[in-house]
């Protein structure tokens, strides 16, 4: 059976390649993509749930799928992801009109599920955890890696940490890594192809053990032919190895950029999360990886008013902001997620106090990554180019190795190649340029 597949990604690049394997197992059963649920066979929903906000727009995108179910009883909803691990049978408990759920570990099932339930119309509910992930071997096809340039590659998923604000251990199960020469193995069919970065991904990509260690890791690929840049993501701060830091002094084509989340920088605070760092190590470790790569950018998560920040508390992580200077911070308020350890902790900052925090962090952070861009001016840069620019057509944008976005004026053949660019502007989130 044949027909169009809409599928809908919500949360973190996880999820995005996810969706990009989803896609790529249906089209070898004949499914096209369609992005228009009106004529859409098939729709999925690949679910984020580690912020209460994340959550709630899927449910509220789930419920608008009720009408059209009852439109058209032919099209078949599938829910995965986090949300689908979660809630399991309860989601098709509240939505009986979801046809099937399918947790984080069974994406590999989603065609023979798609069959099943076109054919026979039963649902289906698939949320077992296992030793083995098989969705995490697989590689999608060329046509699904947008853009054909850079390959997004899943090392590991999981996570054994239990901060005990996060939700990831339970949905995302333990730490399982793949083994390091299946690793390779996809990163040299992604160089045959022209592809020039690989970004690994997983929850927690530094505690990497898939046969060897993380850096070992990077040390190969750094050795495949034909790559230029290697970035990964998320790196937890209590396991960056002297190995891994040693990395950036070695490998050249290692790009000069980290995505280190902090989530709070009052001691107290980190110990009540169970991260197992303090402000002070904190800073020590980017005092020593920018030792080891003296401009290496940094960009993390933080949050406010986790349960039982006070104003003093919340100074801290201005302090650590102010410190690091970090080129990009996400920032959060704290939502109590379900079954965690924090959700039986009182969330007694309130609402309006958590709103205030995040807006007085963010118009400072606003200010560092102005100043850090505009001082981008005048330097030069070799940009992966992307494509066209999104907001100005007549220009073309890619990243620097610090993972910073450059528009500039230049012919669409770049795409895919390195242009030397001179910054000629910095911007509140981008830089301007023109090629050299
Ligand atoms: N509330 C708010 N933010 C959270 N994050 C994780 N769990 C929560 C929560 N319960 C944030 C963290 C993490 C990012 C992916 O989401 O900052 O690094
Ligand atoms: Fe969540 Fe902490 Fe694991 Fe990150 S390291 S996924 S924040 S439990």
């Amino acid at each position: 059976m044949k027909g169009k597949v809409q599928i809908f990604t919500y949360g973190c690049q996880m999820n995005d390649l996810d969706s990009q394997k989803i896609y790529s197992s249906l089209a070898g059963l004949g499914y096209n993509e369609t992005t228009d649920s009106e004529n859409a066979d098939v729709i999925i929903l690949n679910t984020c749930s580690v912020r209460k906000k994340a959550e709630e727009k899927t449910l509220s995108n789930l419920g608008r799928l009720k009408y059209l179910k009852k439109k058209r009883p032919g099209v078949t909803i599938i829910v995965t992801g986090c949300v689908a691990q979660q809630e399991g049978e309860a989601l098709i408990a509240k939505m009986p009109y979801i046809d099937a759920v399918v947790g984080t570990h069974q994406l590999h099932r989603i065609p023979e599920i798609v069959q099943n339930v076109r054919e026979s119309r039963s649902q289906e509910i698939h949320t077992a955890f296992s030793e083995f992930i098989p969705s995490l071997e697989l590689i999608p096809e060329k046509s699904f890696i947008r853009p054909g340039h850079r390959a997004y590659i899943n090392i590991m998923q999981g996570c054994d940490n239990y901060c005990s604000y996060c939700i990831v251990p339970y949905v995302r199960g333990r730490e399982i890594s793949r083994d390091w020469r299946n690793v390779i193995d996809e990163v040299r069919i992604h160089a045959e192809r022209g592809v020039k970065e690989i970004f690994l991904l997983g929850q927690n990509v530094n505690s990497y053990a898939g046969g060897i260690s993380f850096g070992a890791l990077l040390k190969k690929i750094a050795e495949v032919d034909g790559i230029t840049r290697i970035r990964f993501t998320t790196s937890h701060p209590k396991d960056v190895s002297p190995e891994l830091i040693d990395c950036f002094a070695s490998l050249d084509n290692l790009c000069s950029h980290i995505h280190l989340p902090f989530q709070s920088g009052s001691d107290k605070v980190l110990k009540a999360m169970n991260r197992n760092y303090t402000f002070d190590s904190y800073l020590r470790l980017v005092s020593e990886l920018r030792k080891a790569r003296p401009d290496i950018a940094f960009s993390a998560d933080t949050m406010v008013g986790f349960s039982t920040e006070t104003d003093d508390d919340f100074r801290r992580t201005l302090d650590l902001i102010e410190a690091v200077r970090f080129d990009v911070l996400y920032s959060f308020k704290y939502s109590p997620r379900p079954g965690t350890v924090a959700a039986g902790i009182e969330d007694d900052v309130p609402i309006e106090l958590k709103k205030e925090r995040l807006s007085i962090l963010q118009t400072i952070q606003n200010r560092i990554t102005l100043e850090i861009n505009r001082s981008r001016a005048g330097q030069t840069f070799e940009v992966l180019v992307d494509g066209p620019s999104q907001k100005n057509p007549s220009q073309i944008f890619g990243r620097t190795t610090h993972n910073t976005i450059v528009n500039f004026v230049g012919p669409l053949s770049l795409v895919g190649h390195e242009a030397v660019v001179k910054i000629t502007r910095g911007n509140k989130n981008t830089l301007t340029g023109e090629v050299v």
